[in-house]
Formats: C-alpha cells, sequence, structure tokens
C-alpha cells in the first residue's frame, strides 16, 4: 500500500484509549494479571519467567529486544487459540485481548484488526514487540520532520506475517495496517500495560510527509 493510501486511511491505533476486550479488567489481586486460558496460561508463564531473566531496563538494548522476539515466535507457535473467546475482528473492528497484564512492567496482548484498519502514526514512550500470528500487518515506521507541527516522515515497511516479529524502542514512532483481506491475529508486548500509557491521541503524530 502506497504511503499516500496511509495517509488518507490513518484510523485510530490498537492502543488507543478506549479498546475492545473479550476478557474482562476485573479484579487483580496481584502484581500481575494473567488472563490467557489454562491451555495458554502455562506457555505465556514460561515466556514471562524467561523475560524476567533478561533483567531488562526500561530501555532494552537492541539484541534484547530481538532476544525477546525470538521469544515470542516460540510463544506464538504454541498458542492455541480458542475462537471464540478471542474471536476475529470483523468490518472495521480493533480487538485487544490482554493476554497477560503486569500493574507495571511487560504486559502482553493477542490484537486482532480486521482487513483494511489503520492507525494512525504513534509513538508508545515503551518499548513494544510484536509477532504475527497469522494476517500481515504491515508497519511503517517513521522518523520526526519537524516537531513543532507533529510531522513524520515514512522511512521504513515492515510486513509482519505469521511468525514474523518487529521490535520497536521506546523512541520509536509507527503505524499499523492490517494489510490484505484477511483479518489479523498478532502479539503485541509492550514495556508496560497500555493503561499506563499517555493517551493514545497524546502520543500521535498528525502530519505525515508523503513520498
Ligand atoms: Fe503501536
Amino acid at each position: 500500500m502506497s504511503m499516500a493510501a496511509l495517509g488518507r486511511q490513518r484510523r485510530l491505533g490498537v492502543d488507543h484509549d478506549v479498546f475492545v476486550t473479550a476478557t474482562c479488567y476485573a479484579s487483580a489481586t496481584g502484581r500481575e494479571r494473567p488472563k490467557a486460558d489454562i491451555n495458554n496460561l502455562f506457555m505465556i508463564k514460561k515466556f514471562f519467567d524467561n523475560l524476567l531473566e533478561l533483567k531488562l531496563n526500561d530501555e532494552p538494548t537492541e539484541g534484547q529486544l530481538n532476544c525477546i522476539g525470538v521469544s515470542m515466535v516460540v510463544l506464538a507457535k504454541s498458542v492455541e487459540l480458542d475462537k471464540k473467546r478471542y474471536r476475529k475482528a470483523i468490518d472495521s473492528e480493533e480487538l485487544v485481548y490482554p493476554l497477560y497484564e503486569a500493574d507495571f512492567g511487560p504486559s502482553l496482548y493477542l490484537v486482532s484488526d480486521a482487513a483494511g484498519v489503520q492507525s494512525a502514526p504513534h509513538e508508545h514512550q515503551t518499548w513494544a514487540v510484536i509477532v504475527g500470528l497469522s494476517g500481515n500487518e504491515l508497519n511503517v515506521t517513521y522518523e520526526i520532520f519537524e516537531f513543532r507541527t507533529k510531522t513524520v516522515k515514512p522511512v521504513s515497511e515492515t510486513e509482519v506475517k505469521s511468525m514474523d516479529f518487529i521490535c520497536l524502542s521506546s523512541k520509536a514512532i509507527h503505524s499499523t495496517c492490517a494489510a490484505g483481506r484477511e483479518a489479523t491475529y498478532h502479539l503485541h508486548l509492550y514495556g508496560q500495560p497500555l493503561h499506563k500509557l499517555p493517551s493514545y491521541q497524546s502520543r500521535c503524530y498528525s502530519g505525515v510527509l508523503e513520498n
């Protein structure tokens, strides 16, 4: 998809302020809040145990992020999706299912975007790793062109399909698009839980310098 088309069809991103969840945010009794069903809990717990061993700080190194990406692929291969519990997005839906949320620290979500759904360029202000389960999440990364007008310039495009991953530093700016005809299922890991991030609007960039 061309950058011009991306600019025209920009929509809210999956980490916007109000997102749809099929699992509830009910009572957290501990520091960690596993949300997944029992079939996936073991693998997710194992993944987070491995993550602890990396002793991450707020700015993981490129090597650490890559290591996380490889571990997420292993996790992705083991995840069994209950298609009723984690139904796939339709029409223009963006579904975000919390799988494992911490009060502070890395948190994992299953994201399903309907075909054609796109986000505005935005930053997370924390690191992120995305791995594909199915569908094609086209990620465009940007650099700041003019800070005053919040204008960004695209610098790369990466298709994240099944078992591909992309790593984003806390300073990265990206947009996503569910490219193709199929809705996506992707795992998104963020350095902090989504509800702890500043508002989505405040993290968006309004102008895109078209190629
Ligand atoms: Fe994002």
